[in-house]
């Protein structure tokens, strides 16, 4: 049975400033299998977001392939890449991007709207499960900061996607809401969902099952 739910062969992004050339990621290959709970570890400027972003179909790679759940991502139309980034993959990100204007209930519906169906039950038992039943009528700026990761968290599940990508999730958090997240993720994680996370905090991501340093670009090791 084939287990990998996000393949990298051989990716490679590059930026072009005047006449220079950055290869922000370059000749990376990659295999994650369903159910892990990756840490992607290495410096500012190592690659990190680049990578992450190329997994989630945020970014094109500039060579190599990539393909999650299945789907190879360089040959696949763009209405299909919709309906990857939509249904397979949630995203969340440092700067937790709520709609400032909506209710916490609101903003968890707001990615079920788009696929038409505003499931208000399914966002009320995501906001239960992380824990803010309470704040349902609230607006963001109401919140706390590890309050608010947790709205963009239950937002990032309220499709059901089978992976997770968080991009330095804990990164505007004090160490106590740090903790409260990375233990909500490991409790997602499992219930089965695969889970990639960026960071530069070696000691938040002591749990993961697995770790991948970057550098210049490069996967330089793992553990
Ligand atoms: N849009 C862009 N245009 C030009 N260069 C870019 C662009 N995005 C990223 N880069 C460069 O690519 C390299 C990798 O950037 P990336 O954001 O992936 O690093 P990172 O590991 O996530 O860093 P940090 O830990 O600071 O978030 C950096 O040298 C960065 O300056
Ligand atoms: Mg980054």
């Amino acid at each position: 049975m084939n287990n990998t739910i996000i393949k990298l062969e051989h990716v490679s992004k590059e930026y072009h400033r005047g006449t220079e050339t950055v290869h922000a990621v370059n000749d990376v290959s990659l295999s994650i299998n369903k159910g892990e709970f990756v840490a992607i570890l290495g410096h500012s400027g190592s690659g990190k977001t680049t990578l992450l972003n190329i997994i989630g179909c945020l970014d094109h790679p500039t060579s190599g392939d990539v393909e999650v759940n299945g789907i190879k991502i360089s040959s696949s139309p763009e209405k299909e890449l919709t309906i990857l980034r939509k249904k397979t993959i949630g995203f969340v990100f440092q700067q937790f991007f709520l709609i400032p204007t909506l209710t916490v209930l609101q903003n968890v519906q707001l990615p079920a709207l788009f696929a038409s169906k505003a499931d208000e039950g399914k966002a009320k038992e995501l906001l239960t499960m992380v824990g803010l039943e309470k704040r349902l009528s609230h607006l963001p700026g109401q919140l706390s900061g590890g309050e608010m990761q947790r709205v963009a968290i239950a937002r990032s599940l309220i499709n059901d996607p089978p992976v997770l990508l968080a991009d330095e999730p804990t990164g505007n958090l004090d160490s106590r809401n740090a903790d409260n997240i990375m233990n909500l993720l490991s409790e997602l994680n499992d219930k089965g969902i695969t889970i990639v996370i960026v960071t530069h905090n070696h000691d938040l991501v002591k749990n993961c099952s697995r770790h991948v340093f970057m550098e210049d670009g490069k996967l330089k090791h793992e553990s």
